[in-house]
């Protein structure tokens, strides 16, 4: 459920045309819907309520602070994976949010950092990791509450590119050493080994592979606890997918059905980490065609998002459904099917002003014909999109727009040429 809906052959977010944003703060420009994003928590929260679960929302989907603030009131807390948002959460608040800090490469500094910033959890994704931990963690006169980080080996459920739950790829401990890593670290004066972790991949669009991965994780909590680790949480990390193409997505109570019952049995505090199924359909990318072009047999919409605003089409081949912001009479309001014929369009790719034949919003869509100056708006862009933009082509990254009813206020200015240059100038000789 989202709150984009067309009015009258208009596009609005909530109670806001789109064209009113655009006509204030220019394109491209992301614009998300609070109540989109606070519904969406709240469906996590209603769904796994008898767990009274800690939901740590993963600011790497979307860091704005704004956004993070919003999530931190409604009473999440945050899974980081930097220095950089263990800094965005702390800003975000609310303080003593509950923060946890996963990723394979966390530097002494970062770790350091987390223990003064009372970290609820590391989720630990090494051996050499969780000595070293637990020996700054000494330093510093205090015991590191760990999460380990297991990888449990399931089949492929999602993009190659960000399945973290297959044999062979950099995430967690390897299923069957887990016991091992723990056993050397009984009674370890800096470490409180006090939970699993599992984050199992993402988009995921079923529920067999938390259903597998609860199975696993309770046979290693059973093991764990007999070494005599007080093993108190069970964190399932992120993932629950959403809809790109059409309503592909399950509810939360379809995943909670299944984890609910583990986490139970495993007398457990549940964490989850979900970062898409908040922010994904609570954002639009608003765009504006620049010009029209017919080359090599193709057709091409050439409006002002790229690449470097919304990377996902080009790096995993992700589909984003993009409709223009006012629809022709002649046009649906808005198509059920974005992959069926819809008559009266025309096949065209969607691109950006970026150098490369890889900058595409869109390939092979049904889209009418767009005149200079209409508007488009690229749907589920709220998550990965912001958080992955870049400055390539020395374009300025796009501003960012969060509506409230039928109020709308900035959350991120868009960026001016001064900033692509300020970290530079005082250096030129
Ligand atoms: N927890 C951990 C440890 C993670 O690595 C991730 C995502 C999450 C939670 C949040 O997953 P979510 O609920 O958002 O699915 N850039 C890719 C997605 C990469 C996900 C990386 N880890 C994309 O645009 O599809």
């Amino acid at each position: 459920m989202d709150h984009f809906q067309y009015r009258n052959r208009a596009l609005f977010c909530e109670d806001v045309p789109l064209a009113e944003i655009a006509a204030k703060y220019g394109t491209p420009t992301f614009v998300y819907s609070e109540a989109t994003l606070v519904h969406h928590l709240s469906e996590i929260q209603t769904a796994f309520a008898p767990a009274k679960p800690i939901i740590c929302y993963s600011i790497k989907a979307n860091g704005n602070l704004s956004i993070a603030r919003l999530m931190g009131q409604h009473g999440a807390g945050f899974d980081v994976t930097s220095g950089g948002e263990f800094h965005r959460a702390l800003r975000a608040g609310p303080v003593g949010a509950k923060i946890v800090f996963a990723g394979v490469g966390k530097s002494d500094a970062e770790i350091r950092a987390a223990l003064d910033n009372h970290v609820y959890l590391f989720d630990v994704e090494s051996e050499e990791e969780l000595h070293i931990i637990g020996k700054i963690a000494q330093e510093v006169g205090r015991k590191a509450a760990v999460a380990l980080r297991v990888n449990p080996d399931l089949p492929p459920k999602t993009h190659a590119k960000t399945d973290t739950s297959v044999k062979g790829v950099k995430f967690g401990l390897d299923i069957e050493t887990v016991l091992e890593v723990a056993a050397g670290v009984v009674g370890h004066p800096g470490l409180e080994v006090v939970g699993l972790h599992m984050h199992l991949g993402s988009p995921i669009l079923k529920v067999e592979p938390y259903e597998q991965g609860c199975a696993k994780a309770l046979q290693l909590i059973a093991a764990l606890r007999k070494q005599g680790h007080p093993i108190s949480v069970l964190n399932m990390g992120g993932g629950f997918g959403i809809h790109y193409r059409q309503q592909e997505a399950l509810p939360a109570s379809a995943f909670a059905k299944v984890i609910l019952p583990a986490v139970a049995e495993a007398k457990c505090q549940l964490v989850l980490e979900p970062g898409r199924f908040i922010v994904g359909n609570a954002g639009i990318l608003l765009s504006k065609v620049v010009f029209n072009k017919e080359t090599g047999g193709k057709r091409y919409i050439i409006q002002d998002a790229a690449m470097n605003d919304l990377i996902r089409p080009t790096l995993y081949d992700s589909f984003h459904r993009i409709w223009p912001v006012h629809p022709g009479d002649e046009m649906p309001e808005c198509p059920a099917d974005f992959e069926a014929a819809i008559p009266g369009t025309l096949v065209q790719d969607v691109v950006g002003p970026v150098c490369e034949s890889g900058d595409y919003l869109a390939k092979q869509r049904n889209l009418p014909a767009m005149n200079r100056g209409d508007l488009l708006a690229t749907f589920s862009a709220g998550a990965y999109g912001m958080s992955m933009s870049s400055n390539y082509n020395a374009r300025c990254r796009a501003a960012e727009v969060l509506v409230t009813g039928g109020t709308y206020r900035l959350i991120r200015r868009r960026e001016t040429y001064q900033d692509l240059v300020a970290c530079e100038e005082d250096c030129l000789k």
